[in-house]
């Protein structure tokens, strides 16, 4: 397996002097080609700003991030990312094949190409024949399909996703699941997958990570080796599932976890029990593709937060 993403010594502070705020110190990981990893770790801790600096949407303060091999430093054209708030990173006013196609605006790719991608993409996650209605005509979770489309057409080599099923019913959000677990198994994607609810993470995944409050370290990484076949009624009550998931559990209630990360072990302490297959380690833009592009879709999607850190 080859390393898709190398984390070494990723910081990010935001503001200057008094304001300043570490939200991610010094985290180091890889995440090897074809992996589907998830994150969890306490509200605030600074996933959120660890995926930002991976996509390149803000640069680290310290350290690096490297995209098979390329330091990050801009949004890479081969990188997507799809936010939790589908009602804000799609393109109200164009069609959702338009939304779907519209990273390919800036590849070489011909406007029949751009069209017979749109549909095949919108197929794969089982949205055919939707491509001429607009966003704002299907439900919420339909247009979480969109989002996952719009990313997947540019056959990213890295797919991050930050809550992505967050704002959705509990059925949706198992659809939505297996859809993620069924691409990544076909078209052999890398993603990364922010997510709070530590059942989603195990049932994803095949490696967990646990991030300790702000500013984040990681004081566990887990290997989920549940069967690659999962399914949302059996394995969720297989005795590996519910053994992982308390694992997670208990990791996400520990003093290593709720101390801040300021104080956290440079060398986390091992995970523990059979359940942590691991070793513990040391650690919208969404797909547009050129940077003007970039620069738009990212200035479309971008909290008001980001918006007044980008001024200051
Ligand atoms: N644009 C910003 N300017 C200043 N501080 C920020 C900004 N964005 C986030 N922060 C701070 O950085 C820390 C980490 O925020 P981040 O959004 O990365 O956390 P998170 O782990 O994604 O949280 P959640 O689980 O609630 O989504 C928080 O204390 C937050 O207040
Ligand atoms: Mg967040």
């Amino acid at each position: 397996m080859s390393t898709m993403l190398e984390v070494s010594g990723l910081t990010h502070q935001y503001g200057r002097g008094e304001r300043a705020h570490v939200a991610v110190r010094d985290l180091t990981f890889t995440i090897e080609a074809g992996q589907l990893a998830c994150i969890v770790g306490p509200s605030g801790c600074g996933k959120s700003t660890l995926l930002r600096c991976i996509s390149g949407l803000i640069p680290a303060t310290g350290g690096s991030v490297r995209l098979h091999g390329d330091e990050v430093s801009g949004v890479p054209d081969d990188l997507a990312v799809v936010f939790q708030d589908y009602s804000r990173s799609l393109f109200p006013w164009l069609t959702v094949a338009k939304n779907v196609e519209f990273p390919l605006r800036w590849q070489q790719v011909s406007k029949a190409d751009r069209r017979r991608r749109a549909a095949e993409v919108l197929e794969s996650v089982g949205l055919a024949g939707v491509g001429k209605k607009y966003p704002w005509q299907l439900s919420g979770g339909m247009q979480q399909r969109v989002s996952i489309a719009r990313a997947l057409v540019s056959r990213p080599a890295l797919l991050l996703m930050d809550e992505p099923f967050a704002s959705v019913d509990a059925q949706t959000r198992g659809e939505l699941e297996d859809l993620t677990r069924r691409v990544q198994r076909d078209l052999g994607s890398t993603i990364l997958l922010v997510t709070h609810d530590i059942d989603e993470s195990v049932y994803l995944a095949d490696r967990v990570l646990v991030l300790s409050k702000s500013p984040a370290a990681i004081v566990a990484d887990l290997t989920i080796d549940l069967p690659a076949e999962r399914d949302q009624i059996t394995t969720r009550e297989s005795e590996q599932f519910v053994s992982l998931r308390g694992e997670v559990a208990r990791l996400l209630q520990s003093p290593q976890v709720q101390r801040t990360g300021e104080t956290a072990p440079e060398t986390p302490a091992p995970a523990g029990s059979d359940a942590a297959h691991g070793a513990a380690s040391a650690d919208a833009a969404d797909s547009a593709t050129t940077d003007s592009a970039k620069a738009a879709a990212a200035e479309a999607v971008e909290s008001p937060d980001e918006t007044a850190a980008s001024r200051s």
